[in-house]
């Protein structure tokens, strides 16, 4: 059984403003995607990366990876996540055709520990056609309409926040994307169009998508507490 992980890593990183694609901003020296690659390759479930990079960054993105001794297959992304994910998932079903396991994770989820991405497969494996990593809910979350007014409370109880990786049967992600639209950010919303259940099991903080200044200076003092 091969397993396969799909690294969408093609955004620009415009909230987090450096001014280069996020995957290539670096956290105490070392780029984001290096961080992200080296903790998948670390699962010891994991066969094959394959990395969306930014069509231009495609030569660049492989070199780097290389430089740090990472083995990844790097193909140009899309405009949008979606297409990333599309793209690589061509990719890697040409090049692997043996897979069985498909997990996509973002680039931006750089610090998240191999072992939740090995516990996605191990679900996977056991059976289920689709996981997800999530944590509960820390802070009360209201529903508003347009003009900010209170519709209701969900009971926070049943709501979790997910994270990546997502982890798929590969003829079930497969399904999911031949009939996806545009701009899906959740892989696994993909799939529950389908009426395929999806698996919830524990997720970590450190696997917290770096979106914005603040989540990386967050992601800093994470690793400084951690080393490299
Ligand atoms: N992504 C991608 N291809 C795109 C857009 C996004 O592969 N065309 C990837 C990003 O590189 C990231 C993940 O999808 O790893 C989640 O997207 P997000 O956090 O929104 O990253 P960016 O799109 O880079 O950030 P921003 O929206 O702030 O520009
Ligand atoms: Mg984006």
């Amino acid at each position: 059984m091969s397993t396969v992980v799909l690294v969408p890593a093609a955004g620009r990183g415009e909230r987090l403003g450096h001014g280069m694609p996020k995957a290539l901003v670096p956290v105490r020296g070392v780029a984001l995607l290096v961080h992200a690659v080296r903790g998948l390759l670390n699962a010891g479930r994991v066969r094959h990366v394959v990395v969306a990079a930014p069509p231009a960054e495609v030569g660049a993105t492989e070199a780097l990876l290389r430089e740090h001794g990472l083995r990844a297959e790097v193909v140009p992304g899309g405009a949008d996540r979606t297409e990333s994910v599309r793209l690589a998932l061509r990719h890697a079903l040409a090049v692997h055709p043996d897979v069985r396991v498909v997990l996509v994770h973002d680039a931006a989820r750089a610090f998240t520990p191999p072992a939740v991405v090995d516990a996605v497969v191990a679900a996977v494996e056991a059976g289920a056609p689709a996981v997800i990593p999530v944590l509960p809910m820390a802070d009360t979350v209201k529903r508003v309409d347009i003009d900010e007014v209170v519709q209701d409370t969900p009971d926070r109880a049943a709501l979790r926040v997910v994270q990546t990786p997502q982890g798929f049967a590969v003829d079930t992600l497969s399904r999911a994307y031949a009939l996806a639209g545009d701009s899906a950010t959740d892989d696994a919303g993909l799939v529950e169009k389908l009426g395929v259940p999806v698996l919830a099991i524990p997720g970590h903080p450190y696997a917290m998508k770096i979106t914005t200044p603040f989540d990386l200076a967050i992601a800093e003092a994470v690793l400084a507490g951690e080393g490299p």
